[in-house]
């Protein structure tokens, strides 16, 4: 099975030193990457800047803006491809990218946004898979997501809690499902809850 994962921030740039980004450091992202390669799936890997090796076995692309995301995946995903999203894609970009360095006198006092194209609703496979960042609200708000984008499932993680979310080497997460299951896992490493995802999937098939 061809598994496209994204991974990472994307960057949303203002100017060529200015940019909107978050904090996700690609861990989660790579780490269901490489279980899925493990499990002998075919991995193309599309990530945002970061820090971090490419997994053993597992085909990367590296981009840096959600338009960007959007085309590297559309060029690598099939129909019977499965798409896990993991990426904290920028849902906004600045409505005008300057081409060099503003100076402080011609920065506008406010910055106009233009929504993003959403890379999971917007294309369609066979198995998609989300995660969804939550404050608050955590199992209500990743249900709608999962409803709205058409995914088997999502990945609820709740991004106040300790050991949970951006940059951790841990998650602590849910599966919901559309008909609004619920499967709460316990805190654990990334790599683990990596391995219960890409499990999970296989049992799809
Ligand atoms: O990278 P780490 O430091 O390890 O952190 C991991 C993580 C916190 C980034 C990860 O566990 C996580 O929750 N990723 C999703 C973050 C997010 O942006 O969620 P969201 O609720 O905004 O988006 C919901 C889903 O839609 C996600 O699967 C996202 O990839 C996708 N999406 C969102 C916006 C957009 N324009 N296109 C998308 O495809």
């Amino acid at each position: 099975m061809r598994f496209v994962v994204t991974a990472g921030p994307t960057r949303e740039f203002l100017d060529p030193v200015r940019f909107l980004s978050n904090p996700s450091s690609g861990k989660m992202g790579f780490a269901v990457a490489e279980e899925a390669a493990k499990s002998g799936h075919e991995v193309f890997l599309v990530a945002g800047p970061v820090n971090l090796k490419t997994p053993k076995g597992v085909k990367r692309i590296d981009v840096t803006s959600a338009r960007d995301m959007l085309k590297a995946v559309k060029g690598v995903l099939d129909r019977d491809s499965v798409l896990v999203g993991v990426a904290a894609v920028a849902d906004f970009r600045p409505k005008v990218k300057a081409a060099r360095k503003l100076h402080k006198g011609e920065m506008p006092e406010t910055i106009e946004l233009v929504r993003n194209p959403d890379i999971l609703a917007s294309v369609k496979c066979r198995h998609k898979v989300g995660f969804a960042a939550e404050t608050d609200r955590v199992l209500e708000s990743a249900a709608g997501k999962c409803r709205r984008k058409r995914l088997g499932m999502i990945v609820a993680n709740d991004v106040t809690r300790p050991g949970a979310g951006f940059g951790t080497d841990t998650n602590l997460a849910s599966f919901v499902f559309p008909d609004g299951n619920v499967e709460r896992l316990p805190i654990m490493s990334k790599r683990r809850l990596a391995r219960k995802i890409v499990e999970r999937i296989s049992k799809w098939f």
